[in-house]
């Protein structure tokens, strides 16, 4: 019964996502996939949107017509490059309406004072910012906030929630969270295709190699959300005295493994701060 008041009163806001290309599709897929969104209810746009037709054959609206879409809708995310960020705010900026529309922003690197200020009114403005599982709703999504009220952050959480796991934070922390969470299906992915690489020599082919590593990688990250243990909990459990796991554990700490990790986080750190 819940879930079905929740649909409905999903199905009452107009979503319009400003920029369909990674992200932003991913963003639509997520929508429609979890059905938070009908496809009648999403506008994505793009300056070439014919690369868009396939959420156009799902009924979604695609066009380039920035305006129209804002106009046309409620909740407005904002998914350009942080370079078109300026030029996008000055075309649309007119037809905002703060008694109205939300503007979630997943713009890296932009503030929400420079959004707002850009916008020149007061409309709510929440950061988000997700990482691309967002596509099969399994996103980690930051969220940080100004001037929206307890209804609309929890709507836009809501949003996020169909797609992943979201938390909110201090918005002095979303260059943290860029990093460990939307840079960090990368490190992720290097992690697992060292895996595959390590699979292929002692013997497996490449296919049967990558669904080891994979399905691995995610029962491990399963077992920290399900349990919510440490992960030193969960290496005791694998870990036999003079075993093989250790052994190898050992090894690779000598050649630097956690510390590499770090000096990477650090280092992607550094450079979104200087940027
Ligand atoms: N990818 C990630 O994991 C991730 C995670 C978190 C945050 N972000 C942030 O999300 C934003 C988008 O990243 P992305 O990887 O999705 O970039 P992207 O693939 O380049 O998408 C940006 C889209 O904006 C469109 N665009 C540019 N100017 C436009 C305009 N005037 N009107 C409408 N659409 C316009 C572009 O399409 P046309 O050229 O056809 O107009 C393009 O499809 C960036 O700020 C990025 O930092 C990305």
């Amino acid at each position: 019964m819940w879930q079905l008041i929740f649909k409905i009163k999903t199905m009452s806001k107009r979503i319009a996502i400003i920029g369909g290309g990674n992200l932003g599709s991913a963003i639509a897929d997520g929508l429609i996939q979890s059905e938070f969104s009908r496809p009648v209810e999403l506008t994505v746009t793009r300056r070439n949107p014919s690369s868009l037709s396939r959420f156009a054959e799902q009924g979604c609206m695609i066009h380039s017509d920035n305006k129209r879409a804002v106009k046309e809708s409620d909740i407005i995310i904002l998914a350009v490059k942080p370079y078109n960020f300026a030029d996008i705010i000055r075309e649309i900026k007119v037809v905002f309406n703060p008694k109205k529309h939300v503007v979630v922003s997943v713009i890296t690197g932009v503030w929400i004072e420079q959004l707002q200020e850009a916008i020149g009114k007061p409309v709510p403005v929440i950061r988000a910012m997700p990482n691309t599982a967002i596509a099969i709703q399994q996103s980690m999504t930051c969220l940080a906030h100004s001037g929206a009220s307890v209804s609309q952050l929890n709507y836009i959480q809501q949003l996020f929630d169909q797609l992943g796991k979201t938390v909110m934070i201090d918005e002095k922390l979303m260059d943290a969270a860029t990093i460990l969470g939307a840079c960090g299906t990368a490190y992720a992915m290097r992690y697992i295709r060292a895996n595959i690489q390590g699979g292929i020599e002692i013997g497996f082919d490449a296919a049967t190699a990558s669904l080891i590593a994979a399905q691995t990688v995610k029962g491990a990250a399963e077992l920290l959300l399900q349990k919510g243990t440490h992960p030193e909990q969960e290496i005791d459990k694998v870990t036999t005295p003079k075993g093989c796991t250790i052994a190898g554990l050992n090894e690779m700490e000598h050649q630097g493994f956690s510390s590499s990790l770090i000096r990477g986080i650090i280092t992607s750190y550094k450079k979104i701060a200087k940027d």
